[in-house]
């Protein structure tokens, strides 16, 4: 034999030269639930270890993940109840929980990355992410709301928003608003091609927004289609998204991979609260090995074209690394 590939794998000193991926710090984007409240740190049931938090402890975890090297943020809050309507009212509310979150990070820690989630289901009664007339899901009336809480998040010192809804011209609409508000360094990051998928469930359950009736396929992508995602991505990175996203991960990175080649803007990928659960769950019964399925995954997802990755095992990994 002329070509032994075991030659390269003899010890851990060859095999980290050749590594073709590595993960840091720098890959990670940390989603936060937030709560109202003082003093609030509930873990959320269906997500063992990950927590809602309330402002003032908010302020600590920010402090705690700049610390660690983890240097962006992807907020979310837990609307309450009798806050809710079929318009999301509350989501432009200037004294809101979310325009409050984001100033509570930016005072505690000025140079995190805050980014922030752009949808109705959190402040929807029927728990859609858009507005809803006769068990349909409205279009335009919802990219015109989604439009004025982007900017209503920038006002507030965001530094990125996120759109999560996957209505048709969102990211058109909120690069229009951004731009004739002078808000020009506002960047989009766009979930491009979400898929209506069974893997929210417990991500529903951290903000009690599972839909009310019906499903989310009207808007979110059918997990059997693959040019479909190139075409969504290309359209919103022409409407004036920084960055695109894939989500879920670990069941969609032949997309993953897809975009990455297809694109030149970074493209971020979302392991999703049921990704993080099963390995929870698995762990738990003493069936997988946590940190090295963690690892595994993460890694995995950075292999398949991810130039980031929005993750609850952030801090989890960045203290193995
Ligand atoms: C909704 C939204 C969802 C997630 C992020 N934003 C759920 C949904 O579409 O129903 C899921 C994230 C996760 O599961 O971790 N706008």
């Amino acid at each position: 034999m002329l070509i032994r590939n075991r030659r390269l794998r003899t010890n851990e000193a060859i095999r980290s030269l050749v590594r073709e991926t590595s993960l840091s710090p720098n890959d990670f984007i940390v989603p936060l639930f937030v709560v109202e409240g003082k003093n609030v740190k509930e873990e959320i049931a269906s997500m063992p270890n990950y927590f809602r938090f309330s402002l003032d402890l908010l302020e600590k975890e920010v402090k705690e993940l700049w610390q660690m090297g983890l240097k962006s943020v992807l907020v979310f809050v837990k609307v309450p109840d009798n806050l809710k309507d079929n318009e999301g009212t509350e989501a432009l509310n200037k004294e809101g929980l979310m325009q409050r979150a984001i100033k509570t990070i930016k005072n505690a820690v000025p140079e995190m990355l805050v980014m922030t989630d752009v949808a109705l289901d959190p402040y929807s009664s029927y728990g859609h992410d858009g507005i809803v007339e006769n068990g349909e899901i409205l279009n335009d009336p919802t990219t015109k709301v989604l439009a004025k809480m982007a900017l209503s998040h920038v006002k507030a010192g965001a530094d990125f928003v996120a759109p999560s809804d996957m209505m048709d011209g969102r990211i058109l609409a909120i690069r229009e608003t951004l731009e004739e508000n002078n808000f020009h360094k506002s960047g989009i990051m766009s979930y491009s091609a979400k898929y209506a998928s069974a893997f929210y469930g417990p991500f529903r359950d951290a903000l009690d927004s599972a839909p009310g009736f019906g499903d989310k396929k009207t808007y979110q992508m059918d997990p059997a289609n693959r040019e479909e995602a190139i075409k969504e991505t290309i359209m919103d990175i022409e409407e004036g998204a920084d960055i695109v996203m894939v989500k879920p991960g670990l069941c969609y990175l032949d997309i993953v991979r897809d975009i990455r080649n297809a694109v030149d803007v970074p493209v971020a990928v979302y392991q999703v609260s049921g990704e993080y659960a099963m390995i929870k769950a698995a762990s738990e019964k003493g069936w997988l090995d946590h940190d090295a399925v963690m690892l595994e995954q993460l890694l995995s997802i950075k292999r398949a074209g991810a130039h980031m990755i929005a993750s609850y095992f952030a801090k989890d990994a960045v203290k193995l690394l």
